[in-house]
C-alpha cells in the first residue's frame, strides 16, 4: 500500500503558497515520482485570516508551529531569517523529519549545527531553494560534481541589484531611480538593505563555496561590497569601455602571498566584459560560471527568486526527500574534508579599472603614473577627457592583474596626491590580463 507522509510547512507567503498548490495539483505525479502520497498536515502562519495568494484550505493553517512539526515527517522551512526559524529546524531534525528549506541566511550562519543535527538524527536536510531560486546549483554541486574538482565559482546571485543595475545600463535611469522601480514592480523590497548591500549575496556565495570546496565557509568569511555607490557615469564609462556592471559572487580556490592554498570568497559589483556570458543575464535572472577540472566551463542560469521558480526548487528536494524515507538512503552529508582556509581578501588578485578627476597641467600624468609604479601595479591602458577646459580632466586606468592590497594602496596615495581632485571609482574587472 502506499505510504502517506505528512508534510507540514512553515510559512505561506510568495514561495509558501506556491508549494502548497503545486503539492496539491500535482499529488498524483508526485506520489509516482516519490513513492509516497504528500498530505499537507499544517501550514503555519502567524495569522489565519491574513489574505494569501493561494486560498489554503481553513482546516490545516495553524499558528501552532511546534504541534506542526512533531507530527510532520517533511518539513519545509520558508519564513525566513534566524529566528523563530532556527529553532523550527531544529526541533524537526531532532524530531528525525526531514527538513527543506530555502533560508540562506540561517544555512551560512548555523549549517554546521544542522548538518551535525541531521546526522545525529539520521535524517536529510535539502536547500536548493537557498541559492538561486529554481537554478538547480545546490544539486549541481553537492551531487553532479561530487566526482570533480571545482576551482572557481563566479556568479549573478541576486536578482534585484541585476534589475537595477541592467535598468541603470540599459535606460540611463540613477541608482535611485533604478531601485524605485524594482520596488514598484515588487523586485526589491521596501527595505532593499540586505539586496543592495551585497548580503543576500553573500550568504549565497558561502554556500556555493562550502559545497564546491568540500570546506566550511560562513557568510562573515565573504568580503561583501554592494552597489549603491555605482552611479550613471560609472554605467556610462562601463558601456563606453566595452563592459556591463553585474554584482558578482566570486568563490575560488587560490594561492594567498605565502604560498598557502586556500579559498577567497567575495562579493562585489565588477566590470564584466560583453561578451562574456555573465554580462547577457539581464532583468531579475539569475546565473553562475563553475570552472571545473574534468567537466571544464558550465553555465547555470534560470529565475533567481518569485513564487513558483523557487516553489520548483523545494519541490525537487521534497520528492528527493520523500523518496529517501520511502526507499531508503540518504541526501549527501555535510563535505567538508578538505578544511581549506579562508584568505585574506588582500591578496586576491584581479584587473581593475579606476577613473579619476584630476587637474589639467603638465605633469599630472606622470604623477599619477608614478604612483602606480611605486606599489608595483602595472597599467594596462589610459584616456583622458577634458572636463572644463583648462582646469579639470578625468582619466581611466586600467590595470594588469594585480594584488587587491596593492591596489588599494595605490587608491589611498592618489586620494592624497595633490594632482588628483578626486577618486570616482574603483572597479574590479572580471577575466585575466
Ligand atoms: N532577494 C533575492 C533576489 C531573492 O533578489 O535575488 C531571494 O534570495
Amino acid at each position: 500500500m502506499e505510504k502517506t507522509l505528512n508534510v507540514a510547512v512553515l510559512g505561506a507567503g510568495t514561495v509558501g503558497s506556491q508549494v502548497i498548490r503545486l503539492i496539491e495539483e500535482k499529488n498524483g505525479e508526485l506520489a509516482a515520482r516519490s513513492g509516497a502520497k504528500l498530505r499537507i498536515s499544517a501550514v503555519v502562519v502567524r495569522d489565519v485570516h491574513a489574505p494569501r495568494d493561494y486560498d489554503v484550505p481553513r482546516e490545516v493553517l495553524t499558528t501552532d508551529a511546534e504541534t506542526a512539526i512533531d507530527e510532520a515527517d517533511i518539513v519545509i522551512e520558508l519564513i525566513g531569517g534566524i529566528e523563530p526559524a532556527f529553532t523550527f529546524v531544529k526541533r524537526a531534525l531532532s524530531n528525525g523529519a526531514t527538513v527543506v528549506t530555502g533560508n540562506k541566511a540561517l544555512l551560512a550562519q548555523h549549517g554546521p549545527e544542522l548538518y551535525e543535527l541531521t546526522a545525529t538524527n539520521d535524517t536529510d536536510l535539502y536547500y536548493e531553494a537557498a541559492v538561486a531560486g529554481a537554478v538547480p546549483i545546490v544539486y549541481g554541486l553537492r551531487e553532479s560534481l561530487a566526482g570533480d574538482t571545482v576551482n572557481r565559482v563566479v556568479g549573478i546571485v541576486n536578482g534585484t541589484t541585476n534589475f537595477i543595475l541592467d535598468q541603470m545600463h540599459t535606460t540611463g535611469a540613477s541608482y535611485e531611480e533604478a531601485l524605485k522601480e524594482a520596488q514598484d514592480l515588487g523586485f526589491a523590497e521596501a527595505d532593499p538593505s540586505a539586496d543592495v548591500d551585497g548580503l543576500d549575496a553573500a550568504a549565497k556565495c558561502a554556500l556555493m563555496a562550502s559545497l564546491a570546496f568540500h570546506s566550511r565557509v560562513a557568510m562573515d568569511d565573504v568580503a561583501v561590497e554592494g552597489i549603491t555607490s555605482i552611479t550613471s557615469k560609472d554605467m556610462e564609462e562601463a558601456a563606453r569601455t566595452g563592459f556591463a556592471i553585474k554584482l558578482l559572487a566570486v568563490a575560488e580556490r587560490r594561492t594567498d602571498d605565502a604560498g598557502t592554498d586556500g579559498i577567497g570568497v567575495r562579493v562585489h559589483p565588477t566590470l564584466v566584459p560583453l561578451t562574456h556570458p555573465l554580462a547577457t543575464v539581464s532583468g531579475a535572472f539569475n546565473a553562475v560560471v563553475l570552472e571545473c577540472e574534468s567537466a571544464g566551463r558550465l553555465m547555470f542560469y534560470g529565475q533567481g527568486a518569485g513564487g513558483a521558480p523557487t516553489a520548483s526548487a523545494v519541490l525537487g528536494d521534497v520528492v528527493a526527500g520523500a523518496s529517501h524515507r520511502v526507499h531508503g538512503g540518504h541526501a549527501p552529508r555535510e563535505s567538508r574534508y578538505a578544511q581549506l582556509p579562508i584568505l585574506d581578501p588582500g591578496t586576491a588578485r584581479t584587473r581593475y579599472q579606476m577613473r579619476l578627476r584630476v587637474e589639467d597641467r603638465a605633469g599630472v600624468l606622470s604623477e599619477v603614473s608614478g604612483i602606480f609604479a611605486r606599489h608595483g601595479v602595472s597599467i594596462l591602458a589610459v584616456t583622458q577627457h577634458q572636463i572644463d577646459r583648462h582646469r579639470e580632466a578625468e582619466i581611466v586606468l586600467s590595470t594588469h592583474t594585480t594584488r587587491e592590497a596593492d591596489l588599494e594602496a595605490v587608491a589611498d596615495a592618489l586620494g592624497k596626491s595633490n594632482a588628483v581632485l578626486s577618486v570616482e571609482s574603483v572597479l574590479r574587472v572580471e577575466g585575466d590580463g
